[in-house]
Order: structure tokens, then sequence, then C-alpha cells
């Protein structure tokens, strides 16, 4: 038997390779408009990273995680997500002492979990994430949201749902918290073994708990929005009143409770509300993770990202019927009759090319016909035509193949003609 390709991972081939590049490409040239840099961190970090920073409660450190001892016995994992990473890489580098604040960064790169496969999850999948990190002002909050709906509306998105709360403070999630069991410690029996580990480790999180959805106890719980101290309250607001002057429309769920334990203050999801997205309707995650950088070992940081996957993204594209205007065709292909035009066309391939036109020619001794099929499958736009004859009076018969119209053209003017045709 054959090996397959381990489970929840998929090769991305020629034809749709394309559609990754775009939009990697636009990822690239918005964070450039917004000024964010590339950071290129290993697909492997130190176990304990990941356990400090995305959280002992959280299911990616008890289920997800890809962990293995290497040969020098240390715990290794490959990287579930980027912020713990690129916090990390902030601190090696002090980053922090950096007279410019925020630091403001971008990833795009493949991530693993060990999730139950289904559409829009995978076990392997490609983030594209922003980090902006060492300043604490709503604006970078709201500059961070503005870089991603710039990039989704810049791909012709449109039914798209921003969902945003705030977490609040320190103070004021130790006060939400004691609430929250307050008001589940009575009926805690009646929930998942899950939700009774997390009751006192982590309450917030039984409110993202899939499995006790529908308990009633859900829809009464305390909202943070009610326990929010001035501060926190303050900073939301401003964080809105900026989403209205950048005319950033959204909606202010208090029950978005994000997967990671790491947030405060900004917490948002942006949703596709195209019809016959699959069930998984988040396409992108992020907030504030004020207190990261210091627990993994750095100095008191604030910083604000989000991450969103190229995999979604590409289905939310076909939910709303979008084709991107990707180029997948050839300029020319240069067809021969004859042993000497045969011999010929290698050197004329390769000035075509060094022209910077993308070029090709036959390797399988196909005939006329054949070769003509091959152009017409990698969708040529020109088609040269080089016999023996035309190779001796130094010319080639250059074929449109969109108009269908053949003119001779002298060989050392070819380079210019398909120019000046461009
Ligand atoms: P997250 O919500 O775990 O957040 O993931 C962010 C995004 O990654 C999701 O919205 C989804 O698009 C994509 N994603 C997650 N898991 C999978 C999967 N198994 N298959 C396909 N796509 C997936 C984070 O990772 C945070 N680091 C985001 C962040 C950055 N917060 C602050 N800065």
């Amino acid at each position: 038997m054959s090996v397959q390709i381990p489970r929840g991972t998929q090769d991305i081939l020629p034809g749709k390779v394309e559609y990754w590049q775009f939009v990697e490409q636009k990822a690239r040239e918005i964070c450039r408009a917004f000024n964010y840099k590339e950071i290129r961190t290993p697909m492997f970090e130190h176990t304990e990273l990941f356990q400090r920073g995305v959280g002992e409660t959280t299911d990616i450190v008890q289920k997800e995680m890809y962990t293995f001892k290497d040969r020098g016995d240390r715990s290794l994992t490959l990287r579930p997500e980027g912020t713990a990473a690129v916090g990390r890489s902030y601190v090696t580098h002090k980053m922090f002492g950096n007279p410019n604040q925020p630091t403001k960064l971008f990833y795009i790169g493949p991530m693993f979990r060990y999730e139950r496969p289904q559409a829009g999850r995978f076990r392997q999948f490609v983030q594209f994430g922003v980090e902006a990190l060492g300043v604490n002002d709503p604006a970078i909050d709201a500059e961070v949201l503005a870089l991603l709906m710039n990039f989704y509306q810049s791909l012709g998105l449109k039914k798209l749902k921003l969902v945003v709360n705030s977490l609040g403070d320190t103070e004021s999630r130790q006060a939400h918290r004691q609430a929250l069991i307050d008001h589940f410690s009575p009926r805690i029996g009646e929930f998942c073994s899950d939700c009774q580990n997390r009751l006192h480790k982590n309450p917030l999180r039984i409110l993202d708990c899939k499995k006790d959805r529908d308990h009633e106890l859900m829809n009464t719980a305390p909202s943070i929005l009610e326990y929010l101290n001035d501060y926190s309250k303050e900073y939301f607001e401003s964080v809105q009143q900026y989403l209205t002057d950048l005319d950033i429309e959204y909606v202010v769920d208090p029950t978005l409770v994000r997967g990671l334990d790491y947030y405060n203050h900004t917490a948002f999801e942006l949703m596709s509300e195209a019809d016959g997205f699959g069930a998984i309707t988040t396409l992108c995650g992020g907030g504030r993770y004020n207190g990261l950088i210091q627990e993994i070992g750095g100095p008191e940081t604030p910083g604000i990202g989000f991450a969103l996957s190229i995999e979604r993204l590409l289905s939310a594209l076909e939910a709303e019927n979008i084709e991107l205007p990707v180029e997948k065709g050839i300029d020319c292909y240069v067809v021969t009759l004859g042993d000497a035009a045969k011999a010929k066309s290698v050197a004329l391939v390769n000035k075509l090319r060094k022209a910077g036109f993308v070029a090709e020619k036959d390797y399988q001794d196909k005939k006329v016909k054949g070769q003509f099929k091959s152009a017409d499958r990698l969708e040529a736009k020109y088609v040269v035509v080089l016999g023996d004859d035309e190779l001796a009076k130094g010319v080639a018969n250059v074929k449109d193949m969109a108009l269908g119209e053949q003119e001779e053209v002298k060989l050392e003017e070819l380079v210019a003609y398909l120019e000046n045709k461009a």
C-alpha cells in the first residue's frame, strides 16, 4: 500500500498554490502600508513556552500540541500558534530596548494542532498574524483591526461580521472571575469534567465550552462588561470610538471568550456570514495580551495582535464566489519543426525567460500538433513557431492565441516584438 498523507494535512498543488501566493502577497503589501515588518521564528519551541504563554488550561496545551523529546531529551513542541513565539523572540532580542514602540511584526507560516479534522480545521494550517508590542493605546487596537479589515476587504470579501469584547484588566477579571465561580459552583456537577477542572483554574473558559453550551446557567452567567473597572471601561469605549471613526462595523458580544489564556482588554473574532460556509465560521481571532511577555520571562510589555488561517480565508472567498485574479498561464510557447530548430529552441526560450517572459518548450519530441496542444493546456498567450526553414531565414512565426493572428518576426527582434505586444 502506498504511504498516505497524514490526517488533517494537505498538499497544495499547482493550480491552487497561485491563490495562496496571491493572498500572501496581499498580506505583505498591507503590512508594508501599515509598517509591520516580517518575522520568522522556528517551527518548534521549548514546550514550556506554550504551557506558560498559551496557558495550562487551554485545549491547545491540554490536548492539541505536537510535543516530542529530541535526542538531547529536551521537550519541544511544534508551534500551535505564533503569538507566544513572537513574544519569546521579542524578549530574546530585547526588542523592548528599541526607542520606537510599538514593535510591529507579522508572520505567515504553518502552525500545528492535533485537532479533529473537519472542513476548515486542519492539523497543519498556515496563519497570517500580526503583533504590535510595547504600547498600550486604544489607537493601536484600532489600527490592528483596521489592518485586518483592510486585508479581507481588499480581497473582495463582504459578508463579514466583526465581534468585539473587552475582557478587562486584572482587577476587572478578578472580580468577574469570582462572580463566575459563585454562579457556576452550586451546579458544577452538571457540567463536563473539563468545566469542573476549569471552575477554579480559569472559570472564564467555561463560557467557551462546546459540550455545555446549552446549559441554562450559560445564558445567565455574569457578563464581563458589568465588572469592568473605570480604566477598562474607558479603554474599551475608546477602542469603539476609533472603530466608529474608521468606519469599521462591529458588534459587541460580552460572551466572546477566546480559546487562549493570555488575553485581556480587547478581544475579537471575525466571522464569515456567507451561505455555504462550513460549520466553523471564525475566520480570524485576536486581542490584547498585556501579561504574556512577563509570563514568559520578559519585562512588563503590552501587546495586541490577530491571526487568521489562509485555509479558512480561501474557503470564505469560495463561499462568496470571489475569483481572485491569479495568473496561471504562460506568455509564450516555442513550437519547433525539424532538428536544427529544436536545438535552437533551447537558447531561444532561455533568451525569452531572461527578458522576463514566462516561456516553455517541448521536451517530449511531440509533433507540431501535439506541441500546439501543450501550448493550449499551458494557456500560452503566444506561440512562437520555429521550423528549420524559418531558422535558416532568421525568422519565426508568432501566433497570438487570443486573436488567432500570425506574423513573421525576425529572431533578433522577437523580444522587442513581444514586449511591444504586452
Ligand atoms: P486562534 O483563535 O487560536 O488564535 O487562531 C486564530 C485563527 O487561526 C483562527 O481564527 C482560524 O482562522 C485559524 N485556525 C486555528 N486553528 C485552526 C485549524 N485547526 N485549522 C485551520 N485554521 C485554524 C491564535 O492563534 C492567536 N495566536 C491569535 C492572536 C495573535 N492573538 C493575538 N495575536
